[in-house]
């Protein structure tokens, strides 16, 4: 049987990944402040919503899908000891709230730490995964490239939780590039700037990065 999800999160990343993995079998739990953000999304794919820690209660695997700023704070409302010895899919990124420059997004995170290394080292219960944040979440479900595979960059401490994250994103179509230990996430984060660029520049939003490989 498949894991039971935890969605932290009602914005279009969460509500996307929720209905994939719906879709895909799984079974999910959205989290909000607020469930009626998730009223429209409930009543077109039938899934369930509650608080941040009725959703962190009920997932297996918790997804982290909120604002990158709020990220400390709603997994400190979804509850430390909901996260204990569980996998945390964190698709964030550590977006300053400042305008682009030159289609540049400002990052309030610096590039010898990362978002995701201070969320695992304030959440040492969770086992941090970084996934999701490097691509538009058009694409995030079963991305279509003309029968080619884009790269998801993941990385983590724990490896038993990138299998898992691995497996999901077989699942979803997806080839992953594990990068190692949660420091890489100061190369995966600035990865959505880059995916951004041609967006902000010349309204552009349809590409996803593929590691070529010999
Ligand atoms: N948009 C994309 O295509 C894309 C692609 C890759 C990665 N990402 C990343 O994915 C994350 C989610 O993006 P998004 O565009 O779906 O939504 P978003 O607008 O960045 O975030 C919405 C979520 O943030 C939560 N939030 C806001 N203020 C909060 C607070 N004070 N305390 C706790 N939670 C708070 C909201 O919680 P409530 O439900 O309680 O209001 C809501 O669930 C972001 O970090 C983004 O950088 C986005």
């Amino acid at each position: 049987m498949k894991a039971k999800i935890g969605i932290l999160g009602s914005g279009v990343v969460a509500q996307v990944l929720g209905s994939g993995f719906l879709n895909h079998g799984y079974e999910v739990m959205m989290g909000t402040r607020d469930v009626s953000k998730l009223a429209g999304w409930q009543k077109t794919e039938g899934g369930k919503a509650g608080s941040f820690a009725e959703a962190a209660s009920f997932g297996d695997i918790i997804v982290l899908a909120v604002k990158g700023t709020m990220g400390s704070s709603a997994l400190g409302l979804a509850g430390a000891a909901n996260l204990a010895g569980k996998t945390v899919i964190d698709t964030t990124n550590p977006i300053a709230d400042l305008p682009p420059v030159n289609g540049v997004l400002q990052y309030f995170s610096r590039l010898d730490g990362s978002q995701m290394e201070q969320l695992q080292a304030e959440f040492p219960e969770g086992r941090f995964v970084k996934a999701f944040n490097s691509v538009g979440n058009a694409f995030m479900i079963n991305p279509d490239f003309d029968g080619i595979k884009p790269s998801m960059f993941i990385c983590g401490n724990d490896a038993d939780a990138k299998q898992q994250v691995t497996a999901i994103l077989d699942d979803f179509g997806w080839e992953t590039e594990d990068m190692g230990a949660a420091e890489a996430a100061r190369a995966i984060e600035p990865l959505c700037m880059l995916w951004c660029i041609p967006g902000f520049l010349r309204n552009e939003w349809m590409h996803a990065f593929k590691l070529l490989k010999k």
